[in-house]
């Protein structure tokens, strides 16, 4: 009896605090739906706010919520072989404050989506189409670790948010993938471009001494970007 009561009091005081928890996570800021959204004093020459401006729901259509051509494929002769369509708040202006969206990505033979990460959003990854070698890094203080697998037609994976992943076509034909990302404007940070292809330029002493290469390959990178 006693020591039932006592095991009561204990769940009751877990419950209670799992509440708190939650309202003090509930009770932060929001998170950021762009890359930065820096303050200004005078509303009249403000562009955005957190997100993008709400629409009069009076004027609101269902064209607001709708997005036709994702049967289409992308074009896939560029550099990479592979191509994105996206499908964000900028693309469909329903998503605002939804927190999702959506991308179709085409592979041409042996085309990869480059090693990239979403800042904002996690990644869940269905291949409609073809066989992807895939791939994320976990963070540093996690070891760098490269989690990899290869993919069929109906198969699923997840890109944890922020972390560094890749795609990769290895088989003959084309191949069709969907992912559905957590925020409406999830962004993606090509590590090549964004390293290599910066405007303007990185000093190549910081990428020389970084990536531990002669300044000339940086050079040589920083003109292929
Ligand atoms: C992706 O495909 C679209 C439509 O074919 C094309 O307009 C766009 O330039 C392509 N993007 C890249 C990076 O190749």
């Amino acid at each position: 009896m006693m020591k039932g009561s006592v095991l009561m009091y204990l769940q009751l005081a877990t419950v209670a605090l799992l509440a708190l928890a939650c309202s003090l996570a509930f009770a932060s800021d929001p998170s950021p739906l762009q890359d930065f959204c820096v303050a200004v004093d005078k509303y009249d020459s403000a562009v955005f706010v957190n997100g993008k401006f709400c629409k009069d729901p009076k004027d609101v259509k269902a064209e607001d919520f709708f997005r036709p051509g994702l049967n289409v494929a992308g074009d896939t002769s560029g550099r990479q072989g592979s191509n994105v369509t996206a499908v964000t708040v900028n693309e469909l202006p329903g998503l605002n404050t939804l927190g999702i969206s959506l991308a179709r990505i085409d592979f041409a033979p042996y085309g990869q989506n480059p090693p990239h990460t979403h800042p904002r959003g996690t990644e869940v990854l269905f291949v409609l189409e073809g066989t992807l070698y895939v791939g994320f890094v976990t963070s540093n203080g996690d070891g760098n670790r490269l989690f990899t697998k290869v993919l069929n037609a109906g198969d699923v994976f997840v890109f944890p948010v922020g972390l560094v992943h890749f795609q990769l076509n290895i088989g003959k034909s084309n191949a069709i993938a969907f992912a559905g990302l957590s925020s409406q404007n999830p962004g993606v940070i090509t590590i090549a471009d964004a390293v290599f292809g910066s405007e303007p330029p990185i000093n190549p002493d910081v990428l020389s001494k970084a990536f531990q290469v002669d300044k000339n390959l940086v050079e040589y990178l920083q003109k292929l970007f």
